[in-house]
């Protein structure tokens, strides 16, 4: 039988069916499953639904400007790519092809803790900015080294992930005995890190046994003052929703956070990220800027998510059905249909540059 042939992607989600079309199905439900009921996962994309829009006509919209700065670093766009795990599941490139598409979007990539590709590999592939995405390690040691690693490779930012103490409950994968195949492997952690990630069992997640020994969950606010010592770099925490939460992370030192419920991956019942983000904007302030991820698939999202007061917007699953779809040709699609989008979204609401993007564009309804 020979597979469907599917017409050009004319929007981020014609990507996921490219993906689905080359996936097997227990990397599949990896990539797309939530935690537990999978209420948070659907609660992100729903919130954009609770958006409308509010258009001013009669303004030259004949130049759209996507580009931004962030943390020093110009971008051509704000659409950036979500620290995600193990790109070698997606494509035998991995994060070098993800490296090379940002490159041509001009957009920021976050490279998570557990990558298929050194480090070193990766910086040798991009030609924007790269931040790397930390868990706090049981082994300090071993968070040092890659910590000094990232710095001598040209990393810019280091990304701390606050809302995973332990992996969420999910289902599909301890369904499928979920484990990381044997070509494949987080490269920048010892080996001896890594065994218990590949041992499938039936009925749990091979990556749950792994966070738990891995990831430290005793770690608290007084704990990065370690980091912000060891380190030079910019600290950026990833998993914010909360108000007191985004006050404590810029008390401590904090010089940019991420609103994010781990795309519904961890607390199932949690916030919808879109929720959570006035009320992190408001409490920080202009000074320290706010990321967001959750649930965009498209330029209006972008756009709605910046109105609502983020600097960037972070894509995750879309990346890796780009990835999947056509290595770096595929993550340099999805990121600049969704800057074209957000262009196009500028355009037809008035507003030609970003700074104009502000809460006047858009109305959010409340929740249930
Ligand atoms: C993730 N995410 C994630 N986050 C993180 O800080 N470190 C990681 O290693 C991973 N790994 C990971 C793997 C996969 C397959 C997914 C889908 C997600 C969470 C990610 O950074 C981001 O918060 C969400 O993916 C954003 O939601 P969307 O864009 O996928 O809806």
């Amino acid at each position: 039988m020979t597979a469907p042939v599917l017409p050009p992607p004319v929007c981020v989600e014609d990507y996921r069916r490219l993906a689905r079309l080359r996936l097997d199905q227990d990397v599949w439900d990896f990539i797309e499953g939530g935690a537990e009921t999978e209420r948070t996962l659907g609660a992100n994309r729903r919130a954009f639904e609770r958006v409308t829009l509010r258009p001013r006509v009669l303004v030259d919209v004949s130049h759209c400007d996507t580009r931004t700065e962030l943390l020093g670093a110009p971008l051509a766009t704000p659409v950036g790519i979500a620290p995600t795990a193990y790109h070698r599941l997606a494509h035998p490139e991995g994060e070098v092809a993800t490296a090379l598409g940002a490159g041509t979007a001009g957009a920021l990539y976050v490279v998570s803790i557990f990558a298929s590709r050194t480090l070193e590999d990766i910086a040798a592939a991009a030609t924007g900015p790269l931040w790397l995405q930390l868990y706090w390690l049981r082994r300090r040691e071993v968070l040092a080294a890659l910590v000094d690693r990232a710095a001598a490779a040209g990393f810019r930012a280091l990304v701390l992930t606050v809302d995973a103490p332990r992996l969420g409950r999910r289902h599909r994968d301890a369904r499928n005995g979920f484990a990381i195949g044997s070509g494949i492997s987080a490269v920048n952690l010892d080996a001896a890190l890594m065994a218990s990630a590949h041992r499938a069992d039936p009925g749990r997640s091979a990556l749950a046994v792994h966070t738990a020994e891995a990831v430290d969950p005793s770690v608290t606010w007084s704990d990065l003052a370690w980091l912000r010592a060891r380190s030079s770099l910019p600290l950026v925490l990833k998993g914010i929703l909360t108000a007191e939460d985004a006050l404590l992370a810029v008390e401590h030192g904090a010089d940019a956070i991420v609103v994010s419920n781990h795309g519904g991956r961890q607390l199932d019942g949690a916030t919808a990220s879109l929720d959570a983000l006035a009320e992190v904007v408001d409490a920080v302030g202009a000074d320290c800027p706010v990321l967001f991820d959750g649930g965009v698939r498209g330029g209006t999202e972008v756009f709605a998510a910046l109105a609502l007061g983020a600097r960037s917007v972070l894509l995750g699953r879309p990346v890796l059905w780009g990835l999947a779809a056509a290595g770096a040709a595929g993550v340099a699609g999805v990121l600049e249909l969704a800057t074209e989008e957000l262009a196009h979204t500028m355009a037809l609401t008035g507003r030609p540059g970003l700074a104009a993007v502000d809460r006047s564009a858009v109305v959010l309804r409340k929740g249930l």
